[in-house]
């Protein structure tokens, strides 16, 4: 699993030192807030949970202050992450949306801009405007029409798993392929490049954590970079000389003020895609199954009433929250949570944080698939930039574990889970299980 947004964030071009951050414990009790810093100590959620259940008890909003990254506030509860969402026109994406090693923050200016722009960096019109080319292809009405295909993929990836004789490493050999499936169905991309598109969203984008991010020996980040250049700019050409109804046709042929985008912002729309809908989906597949081995009554419950099938797929997403944060800069004086903003300000929304908020959320450590308001969640953020994928990435889970529940036997974990570096998208890096699947 890799490092989606970051992708498609400033990383790819101002971050050849992340990774490179030198590290301590993230647990130090003189700098709580290494916990949202440092990638490591998202390896461990366990103690991060605990180290950020008493930050939302006794420091809501804690200003941040290390020496390896930029200066924030890190936002911990629900309501005031929920009220910096709400308030686009004074919180805004730019300069950059996620938190950046204090070097690499330093740099940036408007002489420096990346090269590649997403819908997660822009603001205002020009959001509104790039968000209106795809919102509609990604409504529930049109993500209905891929439903007989997700389960098709759905079947197939559990036919996989079936096939492996007993034991798997659940998130590398199942969770991590099936919704790269789906992006390459929804793009319209041939199976074959299965191998090529992983490559994308593992080396370029999973620069955190130092087993994921890794190059060959003989390739580059700028190596992969103009590869996949080359790759999306074919693609482009392709679907403008024979549009089809896929979503690289509606990018490749979307026209702003009466022009086809420039040839960089299809590029910044392909790698968001194809990176935002991977591992933050891959992740809430195997993080829920874990989540299901640690609430065994919850496994049995769903096993025997799929009709909760729905509600499990919100709720796993909540338990599993895998964008741990987004940032938002301040323009205009203003308070939130009785902390007073002024503009520069990087607040960095916890997203994981707040979908365990004791005040929102009853009993917030428990998975709980009947959870009531489970569909409250932030795990999808909120407002103006509200994931645009929400609707078929739930469409992915609950197509995922109706089948694969279905056909389960038994399953047990069958060693020690590890879990992904990465400040930005985490879960299981790895996920040993022993199982019966029919
Ligand atoms: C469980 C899986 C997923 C999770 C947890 C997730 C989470 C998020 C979050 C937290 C944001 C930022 C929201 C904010 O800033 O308020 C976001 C934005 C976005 N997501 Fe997802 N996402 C998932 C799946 C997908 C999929 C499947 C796609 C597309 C194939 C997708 C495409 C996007 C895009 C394009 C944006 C940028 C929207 C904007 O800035 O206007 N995501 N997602």
């Amino acid at each position: 699993m890799t490092d989606g947004f970051s992708s498609s964030a400033a990383s790819v071009p101002t971050s050849p030192t992340a990774g490179a951050v030198p590290r301590t414990s993230p647990f130090s009790p003189s700098e709580p807030g290494r916990i949202f810093a440092d990638p490591a100590a998202y390896a461990d959620p366990v103690a991060w949970h605990e180290a950020a259940r008493r930050l939302r008890r006794q420091t809501p909003i804690l200003r941040v202050s290390l020496p390896e990254y930029q200066d924030f506030w890190a936002v911990t509860r629900y309501a005031d992450i929920m009220n910096i969402e709400r308030n686009a026109e004074v919180f805004a994406n730019a300069p950059v949306p996620t938190l950046m090693p204090r070097a690499d923050y330093a740099a940036l200016n408007d002489n420096n801009p990346p090269p590649v722009k997403t819908l997660i960096q822009m603001d205002g019109d020009e959001h509104k405007a790039h968000r209106g080319i795809v919102n509609d292809w990604f409504k529930p009405g049109s993500v209905k029409a891929m439903s007989d295909r997700i389960d098709t993929l759905a079947k197939e990836s559990v036919d996989q798993m079936a096939a492996m004789n007993g034991r798997c490493d659940f998130a590398n050999d199942v969770a991590m392929h099936f919704p790269l499936q789906v992006i390459l169905s929804i793009l319209g991309l041939p199976e074959e490049d299965h191998q090529k598109m992983l490559k994308l969203t593992q080396e370029l984008f999973g620069a955190e954590d130092p087993d994921i991010g890794r190059m060959s020996e003989d390739s580059t980040v700028l190596d992969v970079m103009l590869d996949f250049v080359s790759y999306f700019t074919d693609l482009a050409s392709d679907r403008r000389a024979n549009p089809s109804g896929d979503l690289a046709s509606v990018i490749a042929n979307a026209e702003l003020d009466g022009a086809l985008l420039p040839d960089m912002d299809v590029m910044g729309f392909y790698l968001i895609i194809a990176s935002a809908g991977h591992d933050t989906t891959s992740n809430s597949i195997a993080g829920g199954l874990l989540g299901l081995l640690e609430h065994p009554d919850q496994l049995e419950l769903l096993q025997s009433d799929p009709s909760l099938i729905d509600n499990a797929a919100v709720e796993l997403i909540r338990y599993v929250s895998p964008v741990k944060h987004f940032v938002r800069t301040c323009q205009a004086p203003t308070t939130v949570g009785g902390v007073h903003f002024v503009p520069g300000d990087v607040t960095l929304l916890s997203f994981a944080s707040g979908n365990r908020d004791e005040d929102v959320f009853a009993d917030p450590f428990r998975l709980d698939v009947r959870r009531p308001n489970a569909s409250s969640h932030l795990a999808f953020g909120f407002g103006r930039h509200f994931c645009v994928g929400a609707h078929l990435a739930r469409m992915e889970v609950r197509a995922f574990f109706r089948e694969f529940l279905g056909r389960l036997q038994s399953i047990e974990l069958d060693g020690e889970p590890t879990f992904v570096q990465s400040t930005l998208v985490s879960g299981p890096k790895t996920l040993p299980v022993r199982f019966n699947l029919q």
